[in-house]
Formats: structure tokens, sequence, C-alpha cells
């Protein structure tokens, strides 16, 4: 069977998720990352939008990548010649074909919506322009006429047809059937492009390739107007896993990908998202650890790496000694079973108080009980003094003892505890090639003297990571505090379960 082909728009659909926009540079880093990951296409942007848009789709095209390049633009000569004026010679054209968005929308009829469609298509061809032809709102069009229209622009010189689910309002069952009488209407390849408005946008981009469908329009991180589009990872490893489809992702890059997105566009992406989400791989209660323990396939429909994943475990009430276990023998800890027991109690014991027991934490509790030298701290802070006011640049230096030596450093940052940071990473990667890679003030309650709870995650060279939480009424303190017994954990550590982040 043919791979099937992945058209992606996370820079078009994606970007129009609302509140989201990006600079032409980090266009083009997407793209650039979108074209090693494998996508066959890369929808990169609507032209018309504006200037800054057509200079990034320009720039995108500039760059010669193995993807095809592709611009959108409704059915309309301006919108076909913006693509134009940016090289493209791929355009995905559109323009709605249901009687609501004809009547509320267009104010047009379906004859002068056939008339348009036909004519947008033959006017990108004569420019020598990829036509892919998209019927918005397909999904909820008049069958009939949805079919005419296919037909027509079939006849016009269109490449491809797309079939938009435009508010993700369709079911498996409705786009097989509507695929198949598609499929018999013209002879070009046909895609999908879903929306998850009812959380059904994987199952029915699937649903249509089963019926036939030769290409699906998906994003990174399920990203897209409202409740988003496909996400590729869903849809790739679904394919891959479940239907044994051929495509040209890397699926090792998945991982690295979506973190790049989430963090570009500033979408974070929620914990129990499938393939991507933060507790994908991750695992606490103490039945799925001892099976995970025992055979990751217990527990993992996948093995994480095949998507760029570590798994994890979780301390918290649902652990069991076998996974507290697992998670000191981490770190080279090895209690006693009695020592072991009492570990899990006093973690069961901080976790009914209803919050997370980061790993910083699980540590703390085995130094406690076990009362051994293994928990010497290997970074000790002295002191450290902040200068910060009005017109003048935050300003911190540090005092600490690191690995048996004395040392002092002095940073400027956006504020004081930018600032204060800095200052003890600079020491921290120096001394022990550790860096900060994540900074939360998770809550803070009350008036101005109230408690500040920082949690912070670190990393050393081995791409190992330790979360630690602090709480205090002094946000420095408590975010210092939190980064020193990050540190202190991390040192402990040898190798084998890492969570990511
Ligand atoms: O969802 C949609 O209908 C679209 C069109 C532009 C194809 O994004
Ligand atoms: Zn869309």
């Amino acid at each position: 069977m043919d791979k099937v082909r992945i058209f992606d728009t996370t820079l078009r659909d994606g970007e129009q998720t609302p509140g989201v926009t990006v600079t032409p540079e980090q266009k083009l880093q997407i793209a650039i990352k979108l074209d090693e990951l494998g996508v066959d296409a890369i929808e990169a942007g609507f032209p018309i939008v504006s200037q800054g848009e057509m200079k990034a789709i320009s720039d995108i095209v500039k760059q010669g990548l193995k993807a095809e390049i592709c611009g959108l633009a409704r059915a309309t000569e301006t919108d076909i010649d913006a693509a134009i004026k940016c090289n493209l010679n791929y355009v995905h054209t559109f323009i709605a074909t249901s009687d609501i968005h004809l009547q509320y929308k267009l104010k047009m009829t379906r004859d002068q919506v056939l008339d348009r469609a036909i004519k947008a298509v033959e006017y990108a061809k004569k420019h020598g322009l990829r036509v892919e032809f998209s019927a918005e709102d397909a999904t909820r069009s008049e069958r009939p006429f949805l079919i005419q229209v296919f037909k027509a622009v079939t006849d016009a010189g269109a490449d491809r047809i797309d079939i938009p689910d435009t508010v993700g309002y369709a079911t498996p069952q409705y786009i097989a059937d509507l695929v198949t009488e598609v499929k018999a209407a013209t002879r070009l390849p046909i895609s999908m492009h879903c929306h998850d408005d009812f959380g059904l946008a994987v199952a029915n981009s699937i649903a249509g390739i089963n019926a036939g469908a030769a290409c699906a329009h998906v994003t990174i991180n399920g990203l897209g107007e409202r409740a988003g589009n496909a996400s590729l990872e869903e849809f790739v490893m679904a394919l891959q896993c479940l239907y044994n489809r051929g495509h040209n992702i890397k699926t090792t890059s998945l991982y690295e990908i979506s973190r790049f997105v989430s963090n570009t566009m500033g979408i974070v992406v929620q914990p129990n998202k499938a393939i991507i989400g933060e507790n994908a791989f991750g695992h606490e209660s103490g039945i799925h650890t001892h099976g995970i323990l025992n055979n990751p396939l217990t527990y993992e429909p996948i093995s994480p790496e095949l998507v760029g994943r570590k798994r994890w475990l979780q301390a918290g009430k649902h652990a069991g000694a076998h996974g507290i276990r697992a998670m000191l023998e981490e770190f080279g800890i090895k209690p006693t079973e009695e020592q072991l027991h009492a570990i899990v109690e006093k973690q069961k014991n901080m976790a009914d108080k209803g919050r997370s027991i980061t790993t910083a934490e699980l540590l703390s509790v085995a130094g406690e009980v076990m009362n051994s030298s293994q928990f010497e701290e290997r970074f000790k802070l002295y002191d450290f003094h902040i200068v910060t006011g009005m017109n003048i640049i935050p300003t911190a230096v540090v005092r600490l003892n690191a690995e048996g030596k004395d040392l002092i450093a002095s940073e400027i940052g956006v504020g004081p505890v930018d600032a204060a940071l800095k200052a003890i990473q600079k020491i921290a990667s120096d001394v022990s090639n550790i860096k900060i890679r994540e900074y939360k003030l998770d809550s803070i309650t009350g008036g101005s003297d109230a408690l500040a709870e920082v949690i912070v995650k670190v990393e050393d060279k081995n791409g190992n990571i330790v979360s630690a939480r602090k709480a205090n009424e002094d946000i420095v303190v408590a975010s210092v505090e939190a980064v020193m017994d990050a540190i202190n954990k991390v040192l402990l550590k040898k190798v084998l379960f890492t969570k990511p982040d």
C-alpha cells in the first residue's frame, strides 16, 4: 500500500490558534524542523493576510526544503496572486460549499460558488501552480452539490481534492461514506482536513485514509482553529502502530518538535495528551509500576523511544514499594526492606496532603529515613545578595561551596529571581555541567506576605532531570532553595529512568 502523505499545516491552521502569532524567523525555524521530521508538504501560511506572512512564506520557499511548500488562498485572483508573489508553485485554494456558509458568510448562490471555484483553479493552473482544492465545510455541505463542485474543479485542472471537516462535525462512519463517494466521482488524490471540535479529528482522518484518501492535513500538537486540527503525532503513530500503514515521518523526532513548537508558539501541551503529553510515558500507581518494571509492554502500548521519549516513574500516594525502590535505584540508593517501607509510607503521607511529590522530595525522605552520608549536599549555599529596584538592572551575587570549592558568581537578569538563578547556574554549569531547565511559580495564595511555591527542573549533562519544590514568603529565597535542592539531588543520579521535564 502507498505511504500516507503528511501535509502539515502547523504554520497555517496551527498559527490560527487563538492568540498565536509567530515571526517570519520563527516560522522558518519550524519549517526547517518539519522538513527534517519528514513531512511531505508544509502549508507555510496564508499569503494575503500580511506583509510579514508573505515574507515568512517567501523565506521558507527560498530555503529549498525537501517538502513541498504550499500557501493558502481563497478562491480569488488576489489571493492566488499573493501566493505567486511568494514564489510558491503550490497553492491550497478554498471556497465554502455548505448552505450555512453560502447564506451567512459568502452571501452567494451555489452557481456563483461553483463558478468561483472553477475560475480559481483555472487561474492558478494558468500560472503554473499545483492546486489543492478544498470545499470548506464539506461535511455539512449537501452531498450532490459537493460532488458537483469536486467534479468541476477536477475538470478545471485541480491536482488534489481536500475534504475539510471544518467544524469537526463528522463521525468516522460519515467520513468513510463521504470519501467513498468522492473517490468514485474524481480520479484525484484526496486529502482529509479534520478539526477536533468533538475530539474526533484523528479518528476521522484515519477513517478517511481507510476509505481511500491519500493524505491528511495535520498539525504539531494538534494546534489549529478552536479545538485544533488532527494532531500529527497521534495520527502518524496510530497509522503506523494500529493500521500498519507507512509514512515518511521520523517518529523519534516527534517529541522534540512538539516541544519546540509548544515553546515557540506559546501553547502548553496538556499533560495527558497522547504521545507527546508529559504523562504519556509516566507511571505512578504501584500496580502499573510493578508491571512496567517486569515488562514495559504491560502498560505501554509503544516504547517511549519510538517517539523520542523516556519513561519515568512518579512518587505519590498510589506508588508502591517496587516503583519507589526503582526510583531510588536510579540514584544508586539501596534502602533495606524496612527503610523502603518507611520511605513509601512517609511519601504517601505527604501525598495525602494533596500534592504531588517531586523527585527531590522523595530523595529527601529517603535521606531522612536512611541517614546515610550518600545524601550529603555537594553544593552548599553560603549566602546571596540581590540589588533591585526601579531604573536599576537587577543584579545578584551568590556565594557557595560547590564540590568542596568556595565560589562566587554575579549575574544580572530581567528580575531578581532571574539574576539569582543565573548566578547559581553559572557555577553549576562550570563545575558540574548542570543547567536549569524549567522554572514555575506554582502558587501564591493570600496577601503580599503569602507563600510562593516554586518548582524547578534541572538537567545534568546526561539528560537526567530532577524536579524540586520549595515554598517561602520570599520568591527569591524559594527559587534559590529549589534550585539548590534540585542540583544536589541530580548530582546523586546514576542513569535509568528519567522524567523528561
Ligand atoms: O478548516 C477548514 O475548512 C480550513 C480550510 C481553509 C481548508 O482550514
Ligand atoms: Zn482548518
